[in-house]
């Protein structure tokens, strides 16, 4: 765990103009059918880290339905307060949202199928950090799909590389990986 570095969440302002945003990107693009090709399956232990104001905590919640269980994490405490009103809304018990102390996510050790990266890894300042976390909380035959935002893909696969992941696909913004250990 990573709890020593510090990371300093973005002003409310940026993270409410942001959640606006993506209510619009939403609109444009369903997260659900975003999700589809993923993998995600019912049943799943899912993380959704960088999970923001939740779009795509909810879609993969209904995906992996009650009987899967998924985290939300973020280190902002205005993500976790929506994550948790939206679940709220939809009567869904099995999400569950962690506000992250560094890069100390809170989810239990090799216990995750997947870890959703949407639209997060251009922004950590220590993506070996969040990637040994990554590595902490997935099951050995888990894996990790990353949606490229802001960097090219190559620059996230050579980060992805560098925090010992394995590339399995590569489709354009969307990569899939597995743990080398
Ligand atoms: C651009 S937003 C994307 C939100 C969401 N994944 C989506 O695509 O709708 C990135 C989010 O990552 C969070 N974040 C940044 N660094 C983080 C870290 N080290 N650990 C957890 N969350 C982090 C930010 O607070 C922000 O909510």
């Amino acid at each position: 765990m990573h709890k020593e570095q510090t990371i300093r969440p973005m002003p409310r302002l940026f993270f409410d103009m942001m959640s606006l945003s993506f209510r619009i990107r939403d609109l444009l693009k369903n997260p659900h059918k975003v999700l589809t090709p993923v993998g995600l399956r019912p049943g799943m232990t899912v993380v959704d880290y960088g999970c923001g104001p939740g779009s795509y905590t909810i879609a993969a919640a209904q995906i992996i339905g009650a009987s899967g269980k998924i985290y939300g994490v973020d280190v902002h405490p205005q993500a976790i307060k929506s994550v948790q009103r939206k679940a709220r809304a939809q009567g869904m018990k099995h999400v569950e949202a962690l506000l992250a102390d560094g890069y100390d996510s809170g989810v239990p050790a090799n216990g995750a199928d997947c870890v959703l990266l949407m639209d997060i890894i251009h922004m950590v300042s220590d993506p070996n950090a969040l990637l040994a976390e990554v590595r902490r909380i997935l099951k050995p035959d888990g894996f990790v799909y990353v949606q490229v935002h802001h960097i090219a893909p190559e620059q996230a696969k050579t980060m992805l590389q560098k925090g010992q992941f394995s590339i399995s696909k590569h489709d354009g913004m969307d990569i899939w990986a597995s743990s080398k250990t």
